[in-house]
């Protein structure tokens, strides 16, 4: 399973009018869970998220800073804020707006959320072990292909 590249629709998981995620729909509640475990671990595995995004996709380190620990932590954090803010879509798309300026300025490409998608997964896989369900894994993937795609529209990412 791959993370859907920029542009494709994962209508098929959520329907669009759905947007960001219905409060109710069952992905919310794995997706709210899986974060909770891993933020009760924040710092280690924001290093072991940067470890695995680098390791697959090494060209990418020259753009991050020498000093990652905060970085790592301003990148979990914002995932929280989404997660937490998941039905509200005002606010979000402010948030995700600003957040497609910042990267589109930074010269991040489309092509490049794929990598850190799967350094995500890598990360979740690596700190929930048996608890990162097939079930868990697919609402992430259709979470984070939706908030990459958002992010790359608003932002004007080529
Ligand atoms: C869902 C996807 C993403 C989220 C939630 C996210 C989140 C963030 C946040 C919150 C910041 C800090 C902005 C600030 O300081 O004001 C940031 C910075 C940054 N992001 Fe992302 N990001 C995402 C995708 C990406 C991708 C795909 C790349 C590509 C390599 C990337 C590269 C960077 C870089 C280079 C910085 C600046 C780092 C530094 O100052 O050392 N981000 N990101």
């Amino acid at each position: 399973m791959r993370i859907a590249a920029a542009g494709v629709n994962i209508a098929q998981t959520l329907p669009k009018k759905e947007w960001p995620m219905p409060e109710s729909a069952p992905q919310t509640a794995l997706i709210r869970e899986s974060f909770d475990e891993l933020r009760s671990r924040l710092a280690p595995a924001s290093v072991n998220f940067y470890n695995a995004l680098f390791a697959r996709a090494p060209h990418l380190r020259k753009l991050f800073r020498d000093d990652l620990a905060g970085q790592g932590m301003r990148f979990m954090s914002t995932l929280g804020y989404i997660i937490e803010n998941i039905n509200r879509t005002d606010e979000l798309t402010d948030r995700l707006s600003e957040m497609g300026r910042i990267h589109a300025i930074m010269g991040i490409r489309a092509a490049d959320f794929e990598p850190m998608g799967e350094a995500l997964m890598d990360t979740f896989r690596e700190e929930l072990g048996p608890r990162f369900t097939p079930e868990v894994e697919a609402a992430w993937r259709a979470a984070y292909a939706d908030l990459s795609n958002r992010i790359i529209a608003l932002g004007e990412i080529s």
